[in-house]
């Protein structure tokens, strides 16, 4: 019964602190579907050393996000959650996938502009191959569904055409994985910067919630949120007119599961004031419990590291059959 079941990969890399985005654009996701799926979720580190880390708050992060994945309502018995580092297979399949990617491929990709604008000193060929990483984390799987938020969609799509490619040239050898991006909470910008995405490597701290934070911070981010310069000053939907409205509403829409047409109902004839402060108290109540339930679980460290050992040992079986599979089409000689 199990080996039909359907797989889903996804993972976040411990470059920084959980976001409120990453939260509503992906984890919320993975909770839904993990009754229905076989999944497995990720701590990508390797992807994450692509930008220089500390090495100690590397460790800790990648720790921290575990428990965060458990808090958030990840069972560790139902679903595989390790830590890509522990799996060799990731680098392994990861260099063959790199022969089977092509340069101007991976040059269109969005995230590699981006971040090697913002890191101009440091453009490493680890920047530019990631796609082929993450490529290979989710063919490992026979991943059917990856579920993301909608800035993954073009890595997403990649990796099917890497995987056709495949394919294409040795017979059925990877499913071909489909993007899962969700209806609301797909984009979650920035508090202080609506144009832009809410990101963890955001300079300004008042742009992005962590799932960590604080009541009081979190409250006093909402209340500083920027809304819109339009003259209607009322709390309607519409993205390109008044995106710091659009985007709070987004948020509390995930954090509530109310419906665009109820919040305009429920702030119809009240200011942006009573709105700010509503959306900050609902994800201060969305997080609480995550945050508490981290803050437990982060006083067993034995507990998190058997769970990491049993899903690196869960993920490496199934990772170690496509491997070998691939290593024999290629034509490596068996060891
Ligand atoms: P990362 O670590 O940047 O983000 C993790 C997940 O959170 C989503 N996300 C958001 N969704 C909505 N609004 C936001 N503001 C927001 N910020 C982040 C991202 O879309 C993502 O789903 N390359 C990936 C990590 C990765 C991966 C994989 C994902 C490596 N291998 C295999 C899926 C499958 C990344 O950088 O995500």
């Amino acid at each position: 019964m199990d080996e039909k079941r359907k797989v889903i990969f996804s993972g976040i890399q411990p470059s920084g602190e959980l976001t409120l985005g990453s939260y509503m654009g992906a984890i919320r996701n993975w909770v839904d579907l993990s009754g229905q799926y076989d999944c497995y979720y990720c701590i990508v580190d390797m992807h994450a050393i692509t930008v220089r880390q500390n090495p100690a708050e590397l460790r800790r992060r990648s720790i921290s996000q575990l428990a965060q994945y458990i808090a958030c309502g990840l069972d560790p018995e139902k679903n595989t959650l390790f830590i890509q580092s522990h799996v060799a297979e990731h680098a392994q399949l990861g260099w063959v996938l790199d022969c089977y990617t092509m340069f101007g491929e991976l040059s269109r990709m969005t995230q590699f502009k981006d971040k090697s604008a913002k890191n101009a000193e440091n453009i490493n060929a680890g920047l530019f191959t990631y796609p082929s990483l993450m490529a290979a984390d989710i063919l490992l799987y026979q991943t059917d569904l990856v579920p993301v938020g909608s800035d993954q969609k073009q890595h997403v799509e990649l990796s099917r055409d890497i995987a056709l490619r495949f394919n294409g040239i040795y017979g059925d050898v990877f499913t071909i994985p489909e993007p899962f991006i969700p209806q609301a909470g797909a984009r979650i910008m920035s508090l202080t910067t609506p144009q832009n995405k809410m990101s963890k490597s955001d300079k300004d701290p008042g742009g992005c919630i962590y799932i960590l934070q604080k009541p009081e911070e979190i409250l006093r981010c909402f209340k500083r949120a920027v809304t819109d310069s339009d003259t209607e000053r009322c709390v309607r939907y519409d993205p390109e007119a008044k995106p710091g409205v659009s985007n709070l509403m987004q948020i509390y829409a995930c954090a509530t599961g109310k419906t665009f047409p109820e919040i305009e109902a429920e702030f119809d004839g009240k200011g942006y004031g009573d709105f700010k402060t509503a959306v900050g108290e609902s994800v201060v109540e969305l997080l609480r419990p995550i945050r508490e339930k981290t803050e437990d679980l982060m006083k067993n460290k034995d507990y998190l590291s058997s769970i990491l050992r049993s899903g690196a040992e869960k993920a490496s079986r199934t990772a170690s059959r496509t491997l070998r599979k691939v290593y024999k089409k290629v034509g490596f000689v068996e060891r």
